[in-house]
């Protein structure tokens, strides 16, 4: 039987309800934008341009990659919005621990775990502020249905996955392929263009068993994943086999598939949603806001508050300062707040595995993480290989929503600059291009079209809409960690064989994650479709045995959250 010392709860979601309120005159101060050539104050404009650059400089910052602010003006903003969240912070997180005591009862009333299914009792009549509504529709019921396992990589968690190229090196063979595909090899799958594989091996030198000694559990269990999915002969997306990797037992790796017993392929899937939950709670940081952050100190550095541009960034950007602080904070005291007691990784890797991401570029380059260009280099959209995806519901809501924000910003954009030239004239839009490189944002385009200024913009607000909620808050809560299928731990040993009964599973370690006009009405339209989503006669929802709703844009808030 489990031992409920060890619940933990992780109440994260809480941020969902604790954005500051929409901005309301947005409309009206958008008029009084002027660009700089045509401002006749052009010398008080560059002179507060100047004082903003002595009060906005580049400081180190322990977690996140990119720069922190500092200096006399960037201190008192970052106070101001410290301000704001910390008390919204520490009355949620108040609130979370009444709810995880409420919860724990509940769960021993209710003759605490004895098999996964009995995991669905935390969540009834529980967490009614944090999370009302429990995980996504179909995630305590059909998780053991292979299709909401794989669809998760094409909704949940899409930034790792990727189509296997012809002449690629294969990370493991499945020597049993044959079997589960209905014929087709691992080869076969690979030459037509069928094979997806996701790759978690380098989790598996992060593992550390010995983190928080005060702690009552010690140690947690993971292992560093490789895993491979395949588009079936129906066109369905499913998945073909695990191996998950555990430091000093490499060669020893099993590969689980779906042919093995249910126990055994269900762990399997348990420990790549464990790498892929992981991914998404940390790679998040460099991911959505250091990648964001960087551009806009470069901008406060280089263009007035009167500049459009800056209008339309400072409305993006809402309250950007507090959230590495909020995070660094929780990671120092190992608090309940970022979990990491929950992971089988130690906060110092946490901080280290945002940091890595980010100075490689994986997290921070910016153009080339343009959501189209980056999904059709993984072979996921417009490829010229193998089968089309049949459902990619990621990539059809981002869609939507991301159109409509590139809608807003050219019919913006186009109202301030006749054409092309005006652009490459803009002395402050070319001051802030350049200054990208002190701040050392990656990858930044040159600005010498309307498009050019458009994409920057639509991406400036992807990262802090899209990335950040479908990795974080709505997507990580109701998703991709939300239990039992995705837990943040183990409480035993990577077994080193199979031959597991459903029994060992309820080890894992239980916490509930607590989880302009044309455009708002898109907005609001999408959403009435996003809510009236159920599942079909088979039980799916576009293909998959679960809701996945983490973009309803009202409920995912339009800035950067934690
Ligand atoms: C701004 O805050 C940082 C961090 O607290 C501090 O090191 C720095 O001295 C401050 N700068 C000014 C000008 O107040
Ligand atoms: C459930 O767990 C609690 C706390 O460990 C324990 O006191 C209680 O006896 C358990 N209930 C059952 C039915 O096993
Ligand atoms: C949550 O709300 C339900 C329905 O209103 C109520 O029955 C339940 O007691 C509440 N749970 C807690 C822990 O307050
Ligand atoms: C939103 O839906 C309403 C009702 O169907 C429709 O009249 C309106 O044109 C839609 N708005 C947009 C921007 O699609
Ligand atoms: C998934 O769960 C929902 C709600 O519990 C159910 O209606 C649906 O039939 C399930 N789908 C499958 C494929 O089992």
């Amino acid at each position: 039987m489990m031992k409920l010392a060890r619940l933990c709860i992780l109440p994260l979601a809480v941020v969902v309800s604790a954005s500051p309120a929409p901005t309301k005159d947005v409309g009206d101060r958008f008029t009084r934008f002027t660009l700089p050539n045509v401002d006749p104050n052009y010398k008080a404009r560059a002179a507060a341009i100047e004082t903003k650059r002595e009060g906005w400089l580049y400081g180190e910052y322990p977690i996140g990659g990119a720069f922190y602010p500092t200096g006399k003006l960037a201190n008192e903003t970052i106070s101001k919005q410290e301000a704001q969240w910390f008390p919204i912070v520490i009355e949620h997180a108040t609130l979370i621990a009444e709810e995880s005591v409420a919860a724990m009862a509940g769960i021993i009333a209710a003759g605490n775990f004895s098999k996964l299914d009995d995991y669905a009792n935390a969540y009834v009549n529980q967490w009614n502020v944090s999370l009302p509504g429990g995980p996504m529709l179909g995630m305590l019921t059909n998780y053991t249905d292979d299709r909401l396992f794989s669809m998760m990589r094409l909704s949940a968690t899409p930034y790792k996955i990727q189509r296997v190229q012809r002449h690629k090196t294969l990370l493991f063979l499945v020597d049993n392929a044959a079997s589960i595909t209905g014929g087709l090899s691992l080869r076969d799958l690979q030459a037509q263009g069928r094979l997806f594989s996701t790759d978690f091996s380098h989790l598996k030198t992060l593992i550390k068993t010995n983190l928080l000694q005060d702690l009552p559990s010690s140690g947690k269990y993971g292992a560093g994943c490789q895993a491979y999915f395949y588009i079936d002969k129906s066109g369905d997306f499913l998945p073909l086999a695990v191996k998950p990797i555990v430091k000093g037992r490499e060669k020893s790796a099993l590969v689980y598939t779906p042919k093995d017993n249910p126990a055994d392929w269900l762990l399997a899937k348990m420990l790549l949603n464990q790498n892929d939950g992981y991914h998404s709670t940390w790679a998040h940081v460099g991911q959505s806001h250091s990648a964001a952050e960087a551009p806009y100190l470069a901008a406060i550095r280089s263009l007035s508050d009167d500049h459009p541009v800056m209008g339309i960034l400072n409305r993006i950007e809402k309250t950007p300062w507090g959230v590495r602080p909020n995070l660094e904070t929780g990671l120092k005291y190992g608090d309940a707040f970022i979990g990491p007691p929950y992971y089988p990784w130690s906060p110092e890797a946490a901080r280290d595995y945002v940091n890595q991401l980010y100075l490689s570029g994986e997290s921070a380059d910016f153009e080339r993480n343009y959501y189209r260009s980056e999904f059709k280099k993984r072979g996921l959209v417009d490829s010229p290989f193998g089968p089309k995806l049949k459902s990619f519901p990621f990539y059809e809501d981002t869609s939507v929503i991301t159109e409509a924000i590139r809608g807003f910003m050219e019919t913006f954009i186009n109202s301030y600059y006749p054409n092309d030239k005006a652009v490459a004239q803009d002395v402050e839009l070319q001051a802030w291009q350049r200054e990208t490189r002190a701040a050392q944002v990656y990858d930044f385009p040159h600005i010498t079209t309307r498009q050019a200024i458009v994409d920057v913009l639509t991406h400036q607000a992807y990262l802090s809409v899209i990335v950040s909620n479908v990795m974080s808050t709505n997507g990580i809560h109701m998703n991709s960690m939300s239990l039992p299928f995705a837990p943040a731990g183990f409480l035993q040993p990577i077994p080193s064989k199979k031959g597991l009964t459903e029994k060992d599973l309820t080890k894992t370690n239980p916490k509930a994650r607590v989880a302009a006009a044309k455009f708002k009405d898109t907005m609001n339209n999408f959403s009435t479709e996003v809510r009236a989503r159920t599942f079909d006669q088979n039980g799916l929802n576009r293909g998959m045995p679960f809701i996945w709703d983490a973009l309803d844009p009202n409920y995912a808030p339009y800035w950067s959250v934690i």
